[in-house]
């Protein structure tokens, strides 16, 4: 049976852009880029020629389009949730880049009005879909019973990578808006539907090119005595990626998102080329995620059994960064401000 592919628009068209496009190229013919969308209008167009599609300076031009059936929305994380509604209210299915909203409120909001309208919501925890967190995921029932939980993601940015990082107010968080929804998303599919029950948070900044935290910890204690801990870093020039999984039966480790070991067992290991270096920043060939990622959003748009976190699931994780994001406020405000430079 032929299956039609499905009409996609790129919105936003920027750094990260590139990695969706070549997914696009890759999941041929599933999807084919139809429209693109950027206020500037040279980058749409430069992401439009080779593809063929029509360029638009604003989303609501491309909507009209006919032949657009579901958005890829990449624009800066402050206009996600009304870009998101917009696109659910003319009756597109959405894939919106992570965060999928900036609160809790706003991602429920977009959750039910998706399920209101039929169509797919879901949000861009691009690294769920590396053969390393698959295997764990198949894997996990035959470890035993999982006890605790350590995740570790510090990586290196030296400033802001887009303008508005600079912007990020304490309020809006910055490393807790751009990078926890990562290692959140890890935490929230090896704990299931559980939240946690209570969370202590500490975070910090170090560098002055922006104004919100750059450092965080955090340690929260789930139902049934389970505990997790995530660091995460923008500060470090040592790339250090490690997500551990202690069962009463032992550890189960990936290591910089491709090795997984369960005790001494090598489980899965990059294919070659993917794993350069490890330890700098760009070491590692990312584009299998995003081309699994589109993969699995055109699976949840023919209502297929998929992997991407969709409505209420991808709703929750921004209802636990409102948590987070409100501990780091009250433990740590006063190394996060712009005033503690000035007592430095
Ligand atoms: N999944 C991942 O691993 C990953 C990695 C990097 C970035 N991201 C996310 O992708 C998003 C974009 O990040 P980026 O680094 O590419 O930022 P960027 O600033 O480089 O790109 C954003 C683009 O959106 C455009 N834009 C601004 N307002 C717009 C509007 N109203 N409509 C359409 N386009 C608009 C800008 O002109 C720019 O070209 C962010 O939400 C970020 O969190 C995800």
């Amino acid at each position: 049976m032929k299956v039609e592919p499905i009409g996609l628009a790129l919105v936003g068209c920027g750094r990260i852009s590139a990695a969706h496009l070549s997914a696009v190229i890759d999941q041929a013919p599933l999807f084919r880029l139809v429209a693109t969308v950027d206020p500037d209008l040279t980058a749409a167009r430069a992401a439009a020629e080779p593809f063929g599609a029509k360029s638009f300076a604003s989303m609501v031009e491309a909507l009209d389009q006919l032949d657009v059936d579901a958005v890829l929305i990449a624009s800066p994380n402050g206009q996600h949730f009304e870009q998101a509604k917009i696109a659910i209210g003319a009756g597109k299915h959405v894939l919106v880049e992570k965060p999928i909203a900036e609160t809790g409120a706003q991602a429920l909001e977009l959750s039910e009005a998706a399920a209101a309208t039929g169509v797919v919501l879901a949000a861009g925890h691009t690294f769920r879909h590396g053969p390393a967190v698959r295997t764990l995921m198949e894997r996990l029932p035959s470890f035993g019973k999982l006890l605790s939980v350590e995740v570790s993601q510090c990586v290196f940015w030296d400033g802001p990578q887009a303008p508005w990082w600079a912007d990020r107010t304490t309020e809006e968080g910055l490393i807790l808006s751009l990078f926890a929804p990562h290692a959140l998303d890890f935490v929230q599919l090896v704990m299931g539907g559980d939240d946690p029950l209570r969370l202590h948070v500490e975070a910090a900044r170090h560098q002055s090119g922006w104004q919100a935290e750059d450092e965080a910890m955090m340690l929260f204690a789930y139902p049934d005595r389970k505990m997790v801990s995530v660091h995460i870093s923008y500060n470090q020039p040592h790339v250090h990626d490690r997500k551990t999984l202690f069962f009463d039966q032992g550890v189960a480790e990936i290591r910089d998102g491709e090795l997984l070991r369960w005790n001494n067992e090598l489980l899965v290991e990059p294919a070659a080329g993917i794993l350069t270096d490890s330890s700098k920043m760009g070491g590692r060939d990312l584009s299998h995620y995003f081309s699994a990622q589109l993969a699995e959003f055109g699976k949840a748009i023919r209502g297929e059994p998929h992997c991407c976190p969709t409505g209420d699931d991808a709703a929750r994780l921004i209802g636990l960064i409102d948590r987070v994001r409100e501990q780091a406020l009250l433990n740590s405000v006063d190394v996060i401000s712009p005033s503690i430079e000035e007592k430095n």
